[in-house]
């Protein structure tokens, strides 16, 4: 077999070495434009996991690898003359020359043939091979030849970066955050081998220009990186290497292989920095490729197997790179934190490190967090205990003069099973149930001002005596047996009503028994869905009255608090879309103009509304969508919903058009939250697969939003709070006298449960390399 590999970096060498192992008589040639230890970059990162991969793989060179690499355990974080460490993380670092040089003496040894200075630019030099490795790098000359096929998609974010490296010894990987009279600079930096350390530095475009670094030559950019950073490089230099100032390109391929060529390594995908993934990514698509050659029967085979079982996993780390790169784009936002906050958040930025977590590695650190959280609340007039605080989960909050015991609130979740706008006894039972299961607050699900603003004949309304009885009993008996809040969650359908009971088609219109539907504009939801007709100023009024009469119902039945429904695509939805809403009047085209309606609606309303009560409105701060709503748009939707009095934005996203392209996972929509809440400067609550309380918590210590709301967690958990208040010894969550023996049960066994789970947990963990080495370098105890 012969087998041309073009690139020969870490991804090239890597698979030259692996093939050649599995077929030692193949022919196998890398060609490298550069000289072989002609190398630019300083250090390259690898978790304790790609290293265990390494030595599966290929023991000789792991051992050499290893040989030379810097080991550390801590996160520190500096940040306003602060810093914080955090430990267990299990990180080594080593040279990428030393790197280099080591693959190409292991794959000469195997007898791998190294062709350096050979710039390949033509493929059609390997007609004779049954393998062409496309690992070219970044800029990957054959990516782009065959753009047609490999289809790569290159987003060039905004930050500039430059890679520059010190003889600054560092004992753990650092960021550090920087003011700078013209904005902020980041430094990501870790030592690779004694006295070496790779410094990445980030800042925005206006930063960078406003710093005078355009144009500077690399020598005149080091020297102000050095001024930036004298403080913390105590006199060490800072080296170049090929550091120029550019934009990280991510790319994704579409395509990985034609024929017999395939793409590896960052040719075929990049993934930023600040996760350190990059080399990692190309050697273990290496091993990918190699397992895939082994496995399968043809090379087209191995290609379609690497192709088909490798995509996800850099999919997934490719998606955490670009959480993290985000929140490296928008550090601004957290500028104001409170330092250990600040720092919680830069280590939980790629969901990746969770408050619980956190809690078993450094416990210190999240003891720290938690009274920060707590002095914010005293500091609002609580009476918190600061020294021993709770898990910011179960301190308590106000909106106006409604306060909430804790923070996790159940979502607005429609049952359908109201009759005729009435709710029945299983709402009581339902709301009632969930009041007593230990949540802060409950909204109630979309209930519809107008028999025609229900989505379904199963909604619940707020139009009419009998309604409003209802209604009344159930509030009545959360205030009577719970700590909760109740939020009343007004809204019309809009192009979305007279559609079918969730589980005979959501969103699917009524075969019969529907109602005349309307809309900002005639665009019906689905293809046949019902048209619905383009409001004119008459129907707009009675609309606004329609919700000012339910507003006012509400505050007779005693709600708490009231919310206008603005997303997922019902009525005021579709004024703020510009998918939906294509109107010519002032009620269309800009988004101040779009936003006239709804604001408008819930101005009458705040009016109506008892001043003392709080009110919010739940937004989609993206449709998913081409043309759509973006996060920027939502930031000045929130603005402008603040400014008419709202006193929390509830952040949902999509369900506005058909053809939205959501991206799913855990906690999806929080970045909407948080960009909204630290942009805007307003409280939100975020939503959107939450299942846990660990979850909750880091959301809320990270400050990325003020409440939590779970939705289907709540479904089929009634006490998910009450639950999680046992879990993190939360005592005084509320609980009813006749569930008392309960309660004392599940936080007696909880403390043991979570103890043996804690302890599983530790002895589970395989020491990191970093703590081997520390305790194999201590010295032996006397006897
Ligand atoms: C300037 C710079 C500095 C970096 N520094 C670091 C760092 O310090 N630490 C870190 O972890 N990551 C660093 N990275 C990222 C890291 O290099 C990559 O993620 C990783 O090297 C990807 O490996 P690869 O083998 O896919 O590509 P590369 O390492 O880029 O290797 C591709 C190779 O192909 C060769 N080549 C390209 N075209 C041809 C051709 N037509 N003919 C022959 N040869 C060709 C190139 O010379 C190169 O050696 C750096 C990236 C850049 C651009
Ligand atoms: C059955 C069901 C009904 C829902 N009804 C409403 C509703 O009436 N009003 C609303 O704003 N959101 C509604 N939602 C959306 C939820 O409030 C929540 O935003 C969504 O389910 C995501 O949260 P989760 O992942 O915690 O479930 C509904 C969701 C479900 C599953």
């Amino acid at each position: 077999m012969k087998i041309a590999i073009i690139g020969g970096g870490p991804a090239g060498l890597y698979a030259a070495i692996l093939l050649r192992k599995q077929r030692p008589q193949a022919e196998i040639t890398v060609y490298e434009r550069n000289r072989a230890d002609d190398t630019f970059g300083f250090g390259v990162v690898f978790s304790d996991a790609t290293l265990d991969n390494f030595e599966k793989y290929d023991p000789p060179s792991y051992r050499r690898i290893t040989q030379e690499f810097a080991y550390w355990d801590d996160i520190a974080v500096h940040f306003r003359g602060t810093v914080h460490r955090v430990g267990g993380n299990g990180f080594c670092g080593c040279s990428r020359r030393k790197l280099l040089l080591i693959l190409q003496e292991r794959a000469r040894e195997l007898g791998v043939n190294l062709r350096f200075e050979t710039e390949i630019d033509n493929e059609s030099r390997f007609a004779d091979a049954d393998l062409i490795v496309l690992a070219d790098g970044i800029n990957s000359r054959f990516r782009e030849k065959h753009i047609a096929h490999f289809e790569p998609e290159v987003d060039v974010r905004s930050n500039v970066f430059a890679w520059m490296g010190s003889t600054r010894p560092l004992d753990a990987f650092t960021f550090i955050f920087q003011e700078t009279e013209w904005g902020p600079f980041i430094a990501h930096a870790y030592q690779y081998e004694a006295g070496r350390s790779t410094w990445i530095f980030e800042t925005d475009p206006a930063t960078f220009k406003r710093a005078g670094l355009e144009g500077l030559d690399e020598k005149q950019s080091a020297d102000r990186m050095a001024e930036i950073f004298g403080w913390f490089l105590k006199g060490h230099p800072l080296l170049t290497n090929r550091s120029m100032w550019r934009n990280f390109p991510m790319i994704r391929s579409k395509r990985w292989v034609k024929d017999n060529m395939v793409l590896l390594g960052d040719a075929k995908a990049t993934a930023h920095f600040s996760i350190g993934s990059g080399t990692k990514l190309a050697m273990e698509d290496a091993i990918a490729l190699a397992d895939a050659m082994e496995q399968a029967p043809t090379v087209a085979a191995a290609l379609r197997q690497y192709e088909e079982g490798r995509r996800e996993e850099v999919e997934k780390t490719q998606h955490a790179a670009d959480v993290s790169l985000v929140w490296f784009e928008h550090v601004d936002r957290f500028w104001e934190f409170d330092p250990v906050q600040f720092a919680f958040g830069v280590m939980t930025r790629s969901k990746a490190i969770t408050y619980d977590n956190l809690t078993l590695r450094a416990p210190d650190f999240v003891a720290e967090v938690d009274k920060a959280f707590a002095r914010h609340v005293r500091a609002k007039g609580f009476d918190v205990d600061v020294e021993k605080p709770l898990a910011p989960m179960f301190q308590p909050m106000r909106l106006r003069e409604m306060e909430i015991a804790n923070r996790a609130v159940v979502s607005p979740m429609c049952m359908y099973s109201a009759r005729e706008g009435v709710p029945t006894d299983f709402h009581l039972v339902h709301y009632g149930s969930r009041a007593i299961g230990g949540a802060g607050l409950i909204f109630t699900e979309m209930t519809c001002v107008g028999r025609d603003a229900r989505i379904t004949p199963g909604c619940t309304g707020l139009w009419n005596d009998e309604q409003e009885t209802a209604w009344r009993r159930i509030v009545d008996f959360v205030h009577a047996n719970s700590a909760a809040k109740i939020c009343l969650q007004l809204g019309h359908a809009g192009r979305k009503g007279a559609t079918k009971l969730m589980w005979d088609g959501m969103d699917r219109p009524l075969e019969e028994g529907g109602w005349d539907i309307v809309s900002a504009s005639s665009i019906p939801y689905f293809p046949d869905s019902k048209m619905p007709r383009g409001m004119d100023r008459a129907a707009m009024d009675a609309v606004k009255a329609a919700f000012v009469h339910a507003a006012e119902r509400g505050e007779r039945c005693g709600f708490d608090m009231l919310e206008l429904h603005c997303a997922h695509g019902y009525l005021l939805a579709s004024f703020i879309s510009p998918l939906t809403n294509q109107r010519t009047d002032e009620y269309g085209g800009s988004l101040e103009n779009r936003l006239h309606f709804p604001l408008e609606v819930f101005e009458a309303m705040r009016s109506a509304w008892p001043a003392h009560k709080p009110m919010s409105v739940r937004i989609s701060a993206t449709d998913w969508a081409e043309g759509g709503i973006t996060g920027d748009d939502a930031v000045n939707i929130a603005r402008a919903f603040a400014e008419a009095g709202v006193d929390l934005v509830d952040v949902s996203t999509g369900q506005t058009v058909r053809d939205a392209q959501p991206v799913y996972g855990r906690m999806f929509q929080t970045p909407f939250s948080d960009q909204v809440r630290n942009e805007a400067r307003v409280a939100t609550m975020c939503v959107g697969n939450i299942t846990t309380a660990d979850q909750v918590n880091t959301i809320l210590a990270a400050g990325r939003a003020d409440l939590v709301a779970l939705g289907r967690p709540h479904l089929v958990d009634p006490a998910f709070t009450l639950k999680a208040a046992a879990w993190y010894g939360a005592e005084g969550v509320f609980c009813p006298p006749q569930y008392l023996p309960g309660k004392e049960q599940i936080f007696r066994n909880s403390v043991r449960d979570r103890q043996d789970i804690e302890d599983l947990k530790i002895k589970a963990k395989p020491k990191t390399r970093a703590e081997l080495k520390a305790e194999a370098s201590k010295p032996l105890a006397a006897e």
